[in-house]
C-alpha cells in the first residue's frame, strides 16, 4: 500500500530503545544529542514573537516568493554578514529542509543524484528519498582540521548527477568550505552543468574565527547555479517559527530560469506562513539576543571541552570550525553502537555515535555544544572517566 520514498524499517533503534528505557526506570540522562535552542536554557524575550500577532497579518495576500518586506528583510541579514544578495533572488520556505525538497524537484527527477558530504547531517538521505533522488557521497578528510576531499568529489559524478550539497560550516564536523574549494567546485559544476546547494544554516557560529574567515559565501559563486540556504531555526533559533530561504546566484540566464520555476513550484504549495512573512523584519532583528546567547554558549562549551579532554589521551576532540556540534576520536574497544548504548546505560550520557553521520572509521562520538554548561561538563566528565577506566582495564 505503501510507497518506497518512506523507510519501511520504523522499528526504534537500539539506542533509542536504551534511553526510554533508563528514563522509564527513573535514570536522569544527560542529553548530549540535544540540538533544540528553545530547551537549552537561554532566555527568549518574552514579547519576541509579538510581530507574529500584527493585524496586517489578517489580509491574505498570496506571493510565490513570499512578500517583498520579508525578501528585502532577508537580504538586509545578508548584509549584516559582508554579502549583498538582491531580494529578487530570494525565496521563502517554511524551512531549510522544505527549501531541500524544493530544488530537489527543481533539478532532479527520479533515479538522478546529488552528491552529498560524507560524514555529514543524516536527514539529506532521508530528504533526497523523499523525492526519489539518489545520493552519492564525497568524503571530508581530517588531518588537524577538515577538508574536501576534491579528488572524491570528481570521482563521485556521474552522467546522472545533478547537484553538489555543501554544507558550511558542516553539521557534525564544523568544517567551513574553503574559498580555494567553493571556487574549485564551482568549475567543475559550470563544466558539467551540476547546481550547488550550499547549506549555511550554520554561518553565524565560527568557533576558529581563522577558518571562518579563510571560506567563502555560496552567494559570490558567479560561474555555477548556486543557491544557499538559511533559515531563522538556527540562525535566531527559532525553529517553531518555521522560515527559511533560498538564495540564488550564478550566472544571470540560469538564475532566471531557475526562478521562474521555482515560482511555480512556491506557487503550488504557498507554505510559508503571512504572518510570519510579515514579521520577518522585526524577528530579524530582535532574534539577535538569542544568536548571541547561542554564541556565547557553544564557543564557551567548546573551548571547555577541548581544555578539560586535553588531559585525557583516550578521547580527542577534533578541530571544529563552526556551528553546533563537536567530534570525539575515541578508543574502538566494541562497535560504536555498543559503546553509545553502553554510555547511557553505565554512564547515564546520550551521545550520538559517528555512525549515525557516516564516518567511515570507528570510532566516534558527536556531542552538541548546546547544552547548559552545567550539563555539558557533567556529561562530558562522564564520558572521559569511561575511558579512563576501559583504558585502565587490562
Ligand atoms: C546542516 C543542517 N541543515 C538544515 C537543518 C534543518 O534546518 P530547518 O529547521 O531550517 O529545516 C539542520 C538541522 O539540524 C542542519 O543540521
Amino acid at each position: 500500500m505503501f510507497s518506497r520514498r518512506v523507510p519501511h524499517d520504523l522499528t526504534r533503534n537500539r539506542l533509542t530503545a536504551a534511553v526510554a528505557d533508563a528514563r522509564d526506570r527513573g535514570r536522569r540522562i544527560i542529553d548530549l544529542t540535544a540540538t533544540n535552542p528553545t530547551r537549552a536554557g537561554f532566555v527568549y524575550p518574552p514579547d519576541l514573537l509579538a510581530p507574529l500577532a500584527a493585524a496586517a497579518a489578517l489580509e491574505y495576500r498570496p506571493e510565490p516568493f513570499g512578500v517583498r518586506d520579508a525578501r528585502a528583510a532577508v537580504a538586509a541579514d545578508y548584509r549584516r554578514q559582508g554579502l549583498t544578495v538582491s531580494a529578487d533572488r530570494i525565496a521563502l520556505t517554511a524551512s531549510t529542509s522544505e527549501a531541500y525538497a524544493l530544488l530537489f524537484k527543481l533539478l532532479a527527477d527520479a533515479g538522478d543524484e546529488v552528491l552529498i558530504p560524507r560524514p555529514s547531517y543524516p536527514l539529506f538521505e532521508h530528504l533526497a528519498s523523499l523525492d526519489l533522488v539518489a545520493t552519492r557521497a564525497y568524503d571530508l578528510e581530517y588531518h588537524g582540521m577538515w577538508s574536501i576531499d576534491l579528488d572524491s568529489l570528481t570521482r563521485a559524478v556521474t552522467p546522472r548527477t545533478r547537484a553538489v550539497l555543501l554544507v558550511s560550516p558542516n553539521n557534525p564536523t564544523g568544517s567551513f568550505v574553503a574559498a580555494r574549494d567553493l571556487e574549485r567546485i564551482a568549475a567543475l559544476c559550470a563544466e558539467r552543468d551540476l547546481a550547488i546547494v550550499a547549506d549555511e544554516v550554520f554561518a553565524d557560529y565560527a568557533l576558529e574565527p581563522d577558518a571562518a574567515a579563510s571560506a567563502s559565501r555560496a552567494s559570490t559563486v558567479a560561474t555555477a547555479l548556486t543557491f544557499a540556504l538559511g533559515g531563522l531555526s538556527k540562525s535566531i533559533g527559532l525553529p517553531q517559527v518555521k522560515l527559511g530561504w533560498i538564495a540564488a546566484s550564478g550566472p544571470d540566464h540560469l538564475v532566471s530560469d531557475a526562478m521562474t520555476r521555482l515560482e511555480l513550484m512556491c506557487d503550488t504549495y504557498l507554505s510559508v506562513s503571512t504572518p510570519v512573512q510579515i514579521a520577518a523584519a522585526a524577528l530579524l532583528d530582535r532574534g539577535a539576543v538569542v544568536r548571541e546567547q547561542i554564541r556565547t554558549r557553544v564557543a564557551d562549551n567548546y573551548r571547555w571541552l577541548r581544555s578539560a579532554l586535553a588531559a585525557v589521551p583516550a578521547c580527542e576532540v577534533l578541530r571544529c570550525d563552526g556551528g553546533w556540534s563537536a567530534v570525539l576520536r575515541v578508543p574502538t574497544f566494541e562497535s560504536e553502537e555498543d559503546l553509545v548504548v553502553g554510555l547511557v546505560t553505565t554512564a547515564g550520557v546520550l551521545t550520538h555515535p559517528g555512525y549515525f553521520f557516516d564516518f567511515r572509521r570507528e570510532s566516534y562520538l558527536v556531542v552538541s555544544l548546546l547544552p547548559p554548561p552545567s550539563e555539558f561538563q557533567d556529561g562530558i566528565t562522564a564520558i572521559a572517566r569511561h575511558f579512563a577506566c576501559r583504558s585502565a582495564t587490562p
